[in-house]
């Protein structure tokens, strides 16, 4: 049976109706989401889906090779290393979690690694009443919408990559820049299922390789301009039991933290591992 979709906004997104993850999926309807996810610019919602991590991991793999995070290893979930926990809930010693504030800057998942991410399945387990959103943009678009002199101007050039995050404690940081130097990537790379190119820069890219910072600022200043158009993108209020899959590798997002911090707010995400891409930057 065809799946039935529902548009979320002009620039990317449909959300599949009518279907239950809880159930096993036939091969075909896997091929059919796979389809529409290319298709809709590297984004789906599933909503009200009742499942639990080993469904959420299971109904993830049918689309690639899971990360287990180690790049952020405190953020694993303690029994699924293929989950990644994203609450303000605190630390069981009662200590704030450091994952409170991830995702709140624009960026594309892992693209502080090597194997930046193919895609996202974040799944809502606890909301708060208002707000909470995530804004999702198309970065194909975001391409599309510069000038041609600057798409030539930009082709071949890469930009470093850092993993950041806002309020971790000092030995989370200390962890993390062990664990991922700054690497360089492609300020454009070609979608290797649809062939189309799409612009590969986020905040946490604030250098271009090669370029001093003065000279990669005004350049990164009009890139993240074309990459933020609000008719770019696509703006998720969640509701709890809601799967977003979204495509990293054409796609941005940023979890706008747009809520009572005294609310509960619990995101778990799978990430299916990406091809290689880049190298160690040099000179950052
Ligand atoms: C993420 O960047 O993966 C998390 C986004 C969110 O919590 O909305």
């Amino acid at each position: 049976m065809a799946l039935r979709l529902r548009k979320l906004s002009y620039a990317l997104g449909a959300e599949v109706c009518d279907i239950d993850l809880t159930q096993p999926l036939s091969e075909d309807c896997v091929g059919d989401i796979r389809r529409a996810f290319l298709e809709h610019n590297g984004l789906l919602l599933f909503r009200n889906q009742r499942i639990g991590p080993a469904q959420h991991i299971a109904f993830s793999r049918r689309f690639g090779e899971l990360d287990r995070h180690e790049s952020v290893p405190r953020d694993r979930h303690p029994e699924h290393a293929e989950i990644l926990v994203v609450t303000n809930e605190p630390d069981a010693d009662g200590e704030p979690s450091n994952s409170r504030y991830t995702g709140q800057l624009w960026h594309s998942d892992l693209g502080f690694t090597l194997r930046p991410a193919l895609g996202s399945l974040l799944r809502a387990v606890a909301v708060p009443p208002v707000g909470g959103d995530t804004l999702f943009a198309n970065m194909y678009a975001a391409y599309d919408a510069l000038s041609a002199g600057m798409q030539s101007l930009i082709s071949g050039l890469c930009g470093i990559h850092t993993q950041q995050r806002r309020h971790v404690s000092a030995d989370w940081q200390a962890e993390s820049s062990r664990l991922n130097p700054p690497v360089a990537h492609p300020l454009v790379r070609i979608h290797p299922e649809t062939g189309r190119k799409a612009l590969y820069v986020g905040e946490p890219v604030k250098r271009i390789e090669g370029l001093s910072d003065a000279e990669s600022a005004p350049i990164l200043e009009v890139l993240m301009a074309a990459a933020i158009r609000p008719q770019g993108g696509y703006r998720h209020q969640w509701q709890v039991n809601d799967l977003v899959f979204w495509d990293n590798r054409c796609t941005n997002h940023q979890a706008l933290g747009d809520y009572d911090s005294a609310e509960r707010r619990r995101m778990e995400r799978t990430t299916l591992v990406g091809e290689p891409s880049g190298h160690l930057a040099s000179g950052a």
